[in-house]
């Protein structure tokens, strides 16, 4: 029996048998970089961690960037490269994607696309890993430069904040089917679901604040052309979490409202109010995620491509990501607006994942502060303005760049 090419990464429109979603959603494998062939010894693994710690740090105050478009875009265009390469007949060599280093050097993977690994738990003997296309991992400095992931420490990738992820789909091994999701939303129940939410965040005193504070300011609004979202989540899959789901839908309709209110400021006498992009970058979206989505003007974009799109004219929306979007964006661009996670002081943030996670500081953490960021806001942008309600949105700003 032929069997079916592994779908891409997020893509849940394959159905074949059902699995439960977080079951089968969260297996994800870090690509290994081709090495040098040593083979350290762990006293010398710690040693050369300490080395590259120390090494990290220096370049990072001294300003190297960590993160770059540039980057982004020719690891894409490789990724897009060996996605429509044909598969190598059995033995030859596998394709290569390459990634620089912070440290000025050049690190290969293979792509490991459509090899399979064993899948562990007991009671899904029947099935194994496939793994789908690559897609980006981003190492904030911290994760660079964590002490206790000896195990994981990867002399060759460790000067590496770009690297790459796989999700490993599950297969099932007798018939060559893949187990994905069952409880996805239907098109028009997400669509009923979705104008609910923006209404009751619409219908908010915390939007009413938001949209009063910036209509009625007296200072001028940065011009803004588009809007992009990271990590607002899967709307479509259906969970018991009322409160969950309800988050995820205002974190999107804040979208809208920010789209209105920029629009509308922006409008010349006279004139139709200018267009304003909205794109959102998440790879847990479905296809009905982004049917959904597309209906009120919001297109999903694949990673890195929302980094791609985010410039000095942009509106950056995210909120607890499992990647270190401000860290990225600090790197990349100066945006107009930035609606995210609140930027804390060291000493403040030190506490707060202390408080969240005991004995454990930032660097456990998937979007953790750094000296560059707090740069940022201090020296480009306003004194942020509190979103409320935490609910939705946790300890979160706007952040209005400074004209
Ligand atoms: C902890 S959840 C937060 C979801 C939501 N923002 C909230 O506040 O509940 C983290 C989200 O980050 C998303 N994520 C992981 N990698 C990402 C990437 N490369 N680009 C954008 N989002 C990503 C995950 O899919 C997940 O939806």
């Amino acid at each position: 029996m032929a069997t079916p090419a592994p779908p891409a990464a997020g893509n849940t429109a394959y159905q074949t048998r059902s699995a439960p979603f977080f079951e089968i959603s969260c297996y994800v494998s870090r690509g290994k970089c081709v090495g040098t062939g040593r083979s350290l010894m762990e006293t010398e693994l710690m040693q050369a961690r300490d080395e590259v710690k120390k090494r990290i740090h220096e370049l990072y105050e001294q300003g190297v960037p960590f993160f770059s478009k540039k980057v982004f875009q020719h690891a894409l265009e490789q990724i897009e490269h060996c996605r429509n390469a044909p598969t190598p007949p059995n033995g030859a060599k596998a394709p290569i994607i390459s990634m620089p280093t912070v440290d000025g050097r050049v690190v290969e993977y293979v792509l490991e696309t459509g090899s399979v690994k064993p899948y562990h738990p007991d009671e899904w003997k029947d099935t194994e890993f496939v793994v789908g296309d690559p897609y980006l991992d981003y190492r904030a400095v911290q994760h660079l430069t964590r002490s206790d992931d000896i195990d994981l420490f990867d002399p060759d990738a460790a000067y590496s904040p770009t690297q790459l992820l796989y999700p490993l789909l599950v297969r099932d091994k007798a018939t060559g089917e893949f187990l994905v999701p069952s409880d996805c939303a239907s098109v028009a129940n997400l669509r009923e679901a979705f104008a609910a939410g923006v209404k009751s965040w619409e219908d908010s005193e915390d939007c009413k604040d938001l949209r009063s504070l910036l209509e009625t300011r007296d200072r001028r609004l940065p011009k803004v052309s588009k809007i992009v979202a990271f990590a607002c989540s899967t709307m479509a899959v259906v969970t018991d979490d009322e409160a969950r789901r309800s988050r995820i839908i205002h974190q999107h309709a804040l979208m809208l409202t920010l789209r209105d209110i920029f629009s509308r400021q922006q409008q010349q006498p006279g004139e139709g109010a200018p267009e304003i992009k909205c794109f959102a970058q998440d790879p847990s979206y479905t296809e009905t995620d982004a049917a959904v989505l597309q209906e009120t003007g919001i297109t999903v974009l694949g990673d890195p491509r929302g980094f791609l799109e985010v410039d000095d004219e942009s509106i950056v929306i995210s909120f607890s990501p499992n990647i270190p979007v401000r860290q990225v964006i600090a790197d990349i661009a100066r945006p107009a607006v930035l609606a995210w996670n609140h930027v804390k002081s060291e000493p403040e943030e030190a506490a707060f994942c202390n408080c969240m996670w005991p004995g454990h500081g930032p660097e456990h953490f998937c979007d953790p502060g750094s000296s560059r960021l707090r740069d940022m806001v201090r020296d480009y942008y306003h004194e942020p303005v509190r979103l409320g309600p935490e609910k939705a949105f946790g300890e979160a700003s706007v952040y209005i760049r400074r004209e």
